[in-house]
């Protein structure tokens, strides 16, 4: 969703910003701009919907002057994706140029009361309401002070309204936070401040993060006030341990493949927890007496097999839920209730939702993020995190791979079981490179059997979550239909749409869910389906077959071969599977 970015130092900005928002890209977006403060103290702004090489090619970023300035992605929530509805928008005066990340709320009530002061308006966002609110407050200020004057504007301004707001009369960038997250980045002489670290990682890896309601002022140093108590605030300086080169493709066609191949090694790094804080988790999860999962998409599907896992092997009844659907089931949240949140980016609208409903009703909220310093990690009680590195490609591969791992290890520490746990988790990992040396035959499967209209996928146990993530990502990403079903459900309804050459990718682990799933593609032969069976033993039922090695916990290895099927389906389809249509990596809005 909306990205943004800001910098300020003695290097021309334009390069600086094209480069950051090339990176924000993966986000999601539909239009992009960017605005400079040029030598004559005046604004200077560039901007259209469309990709930005698409941009470029008729504005020219590079063109823009100065050595400060901010650039935008935007994903349209408020305005058609027209090019007067992109950010950046200036005030009236021309002073200051806005971007913004959030939606504010009660816009059309503030836009009517400026336009009767006189504000002309130029699109149909709310961000530009903002602008001019600013604008408007600013002059009747006596001290004509920003701290002072967003202290009263939260007041009036609903919703979440994170921004950068250029200066152009002081050389100045503001960045304020109000519900999505900003992150000052700290570089030698210069300083950034954007909704996400990867989009300045090649300049500098130490960052502050920015709380709520809390302001920072970039020239050239940066001083951060909290616009509540209107005093200036410690400044805590973190170091990330992400690097340039993991943000970038390293000679892969996609990050999505990238990010595949990556589980080999970042598996271990999930399984290598800080043992004070992951023994603290099973502390907690062992005391409480309900324990809901909540996520959303992928992370859901992760929830559901945990909770399968959690009931197998810990004998626990965790619930997994959706965190759209939170809402429904808030009568049973109340102070002995701890809330696991899963999430990737640690941004998701959805969970942060359940989360607040949660923490009214007095629950503990626990969470497993990818991304540190996300709201959900800082609304969290406790935390573990995946040590997954960024995940770039919008389709989350190597972030499920992580949190089902470690939700499995928690699931063995809680039945205390941990060696166990760790021998059968690390059998999978060091299993894991079999599974990327056979992503050719993975390509020509999915060329020559699955490249239709329809697909169907079974599985049954932990398994079943996982076709359910199969399906996703090939819905997700090559677009294409298709429905995951527990292999004992098709006799209830799904069985009607099998017809001769359909197919049908039957997960049959070595576990005692072999002989059912037997029953079931038997099922599907009967009415001429063509079964993909995915197995650790080559049975006659399957017309084709992918191996897997023969391991414990074998529905793990099956993960990265349904995420290798979806992404060659993809690109097979001309699809680009970084960037799936309609979808952004992180799904701030409900
Ligand atoms: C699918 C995908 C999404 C996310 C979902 C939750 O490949 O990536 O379904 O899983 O939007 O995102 P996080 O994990 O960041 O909360």
């Amino acid at each position: 969703m909306c990205g943004i970015i800001g910098y300020i130092g003695k290097k021309r900005a334009a390069p600086i910003l094209f480069d950051s928002l090339k990176k924000l890209e993966y986000r999601g977006y539909d239009s992009v701009g960017m605005a400079t403060i040029n030598g004559e103290a005046e604004i200077e702004i560039k901007k259209g919907s469309g990709r930005i090489e698409a941009v470029n090619e008729k504005e020219d970023f590079l063109t823009l002057k100065g050595n400060i300035g901010i650039g935008h992605t935007r994903w349209a929530t408020h305005g058609a994706v027209e090019d007067r509805n992109a950010h950046p928008f200036t005030s009236c005066n021309g002073h200051y140029a806005l971007v913004h990340n959030g939606i504010l709320e009660n816009y059309l009530e503030l836009k009517e009361d400026l336009k009767k002061k006189g504000h002309v308006f130029t699109s149909d966002t709310d961000t530009e309401v903002l602008v001019h609110l600013i604008e408007e407050e600013m002059n009747n200020s006596k001290e004509k002070d920003l701290v002072k004057v967003l202290s009263k504007l939260t007041q009036i301004a609903k919703g979440a309204y994170t921004f950068l707001l250029l200066d152009a009369k002081n050389n100045i960038i503001y960045a304020f936070r109000k519900d999505s997250p900003i992150i000052i980045g700290i570089g030698e002489d210069e300083l950034f401040a954007s909704s996400d670290i990867t989009s300045f990682l090649a300049y500098t890896n130490k960052a502050i993060i920015l709380e709520n309601n809390q302001l920072a002022i970039l020239r050239d140093n940066c001083s951060i006030y909290d616009i509540q108590t209107g005093k200036e605030v410690e400044q805590e300086i973190t170091t990330i341990d992400w690097t340039a080169e993991q943000a970038s493709k390293s000679g892969f066609p996609h990050f999505m493949l990238k990010e595949i191949f990556e589980e080999v090694e970042i598996s271990k790094h999930a399984l290598e927890q800080d043992s004070l804080k992951f023994n603290g988790m099973i502390d907690v999860l062992s005391k409480a007496k309900k324990v809901f999962f909540l996520g959303s998409g992928t992370s859901y599907r992760a929830c559901l097999l945990a909770s399968i896992y959690f009931a197998q092997i810990a004998k626990k009844h965790f619930m997994p839920i959706l965190g759209s659907e939170f809402k429904t089931y808030q009568n049973l949240i109340d102070k002995d209730t701890v809330i696991f949140a899963i999430s990737q980016s640690g941004e998701t609208a959805d969970v942060l939702e359940g989360i607040n409903i949660a923490k009214t009703k007095g629950a503990r909220v626990v969470s497993l993020v990818n991304v540190i310093g996300s709201t959900i990690m800082r609304e969290s009680d406790q935390y573990l995190t995946l040590n997954a590195g960024p995940e770039i490609a919008v389709a989350s591969t190597k972030a499920f791979t992580s949190q089902v791992l470690i939700l499995t290890l928690l699931a063995y520490g809680l039945s205390d079981r941990l060696k166990e746990g760790r021998e059968h988790l690390y059998e999978v990992v060091r299993k894991l490179e079999v599974i990327m040396n056979q992503s050719d035959t993975i390509a020509i499967l999915a060329k020559d059997v699955l490249n239709k209209n329809d697909l169907y996928l079974i599985g049954r146990g932990a398994s079943y979550p996982i076709a359910m993530e199969g399906e996703l990502k090939i819905k997700e990403i090559a677009y294409i239909h298709a429905d995951a079903l527990a292999g004992g459900e098709l006799k209830h309804h799904t069985l009607a749409l099998i017809e001769p050459g359909v197919p049908c990718i039957a997960l049959v682990p070595n576990d005692d869910t072999k002989d059912d799933m037997i029953n079931n593609i038997m099922q599907i032969k009967a009415r001429g389906g063509k079964i993909i069976g995915i197995s650790s033993e080559h049975l006659e039922l399957f017309d084709y077959y992918i191996s897997i090695p023969k391991v414990h916990l074998e529905p793990l290895l099956m993960i990265p071969v349904l995420q290798l099927i979806s992404y060659y389906l993809s690109v097979i389809r001309g699809n680009d599977p970084d960037f799936p249509r309609n979808l952004a990596k992180s799904v701030t809005v409900l």
